[in-house]
């Protein structure tokens, strides 16, 4: 190790404890950081500023004080060990939580901004990703639309789960997840380590196809055509040798069982027709 590279460690290290000792003080620690095996993580926050494109209210947005509220949490790439952080490098996964505490973005429940993933290079076929609700209750809205018309739907599916739940977010799905109950939700994903997720398109249509309001979805009207939701229930992924209600991050001991978020284009027979 050089001399210089040992000092950014050094600082590095020093100023997350900075930062830890910081909200220690301020009282924030139990949602800024999250304590995962002998590890502490501290969360990437989306504030209601950062959601201002895609939400349903615009008139409460406008008249609202509280722009840098703090709206969820996300801790990113997280590992127990050293030994599980080589292994999870090693296959190209990575491990989150996200923590979503209950609320309204004024007519609306409080949600994920809601991303697209990108295609495998050399394919057309974009990355899957697994979550589990691992407390509380999640609204799991996936969307397919025209590759080259971003605004005309082809699938629409809404999926309500619960702790323990699996939901699989197929090949070419978007997805938003809903805080529609008044706890909590606490959930994980795997997904793979390579890539960025595209937001531009929900971003640029205002949302996703409906948003999840107290009386029930409304329909974004930027979408061209109407499609009515699909309204399907968790599943077990056998073909994966994964079930429900086994914490998702104990994969990381039988990782090869996850192959199919890096390379799904060997696992099309299985993910075709998933939701
Ligand atoms: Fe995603």
């Amino acid at each position: 190790m050089t001399l210089g590279y040992g000092v950014i460690l050094l600082a590095t290290v020093i100023s997350k404890w900075i930062l830890v000792v910081y909200l220690v003080k301020k009282g924030n620690l139990m949602e800024l950081t999250l304590k995962f095996g002998n590890k502490v993580a501290v969360a990437d926050v989306r504030k209601l500023h950062d959601m201002e494109d895609v939400l349903f209210d615009k008139e409460w947005f406008e008249k609202t004080e509280e722009i840098n509220k703090d709206i969820y949490y996300m801790f990113r790439d997280l590992t127990k060990n050293d030994d599980d952080l080589e292994v999870i490098k090693g296959h190209h996964l990575r491990y989150d939580i996200t923590v979503i505490p209950p609320g309204m973005l004024g007519l609306e429940y409080t949600k994920t901004v809601g991303h697209y993933h990108p295609q495998i290079p050399g394919t057309d076929i974009s990355y899957p990703e697994i979550y589990q609700v691992l407390e509380g209750s999640a609204t799991y809205l996936l969307q397919k639309v025209e590759h080259e018309n971003e605004d005309v739907l082809l699938d629409v599916v809404v999926i309500t789960a619960e702790e323990g739940d699996l939901v699989l977010v197929p090949p070419g799905y978007g997805h938003v997840t809903i805080n529609a109950s008044e706890n909590t939700l606490k959930m994980a994903n795997w997904v793979c380590r390579d890539f960025s997720s595209i937001y531009e398109p929900i971003k640029r249509l205002s949302g996703a196809s409906y948003f999840l309001l107290k009386d029930g979805f409304a329909k974004n009207p930027l979408y061209k055509n109407v499609l009515p939701i699909r309204y399907l229930k968790p599943l077990d992924y056998n073909n994966f040798g994964l079930i429900s209600g086994e914490n998702l991050y104990i994969i990381v001991h039988k990782i090869e069982k996850l192959n199919f978020l890096t390379s799904p284009q060997n696992f099309l027979r299985y993910l075709t027709g998933m939701v």
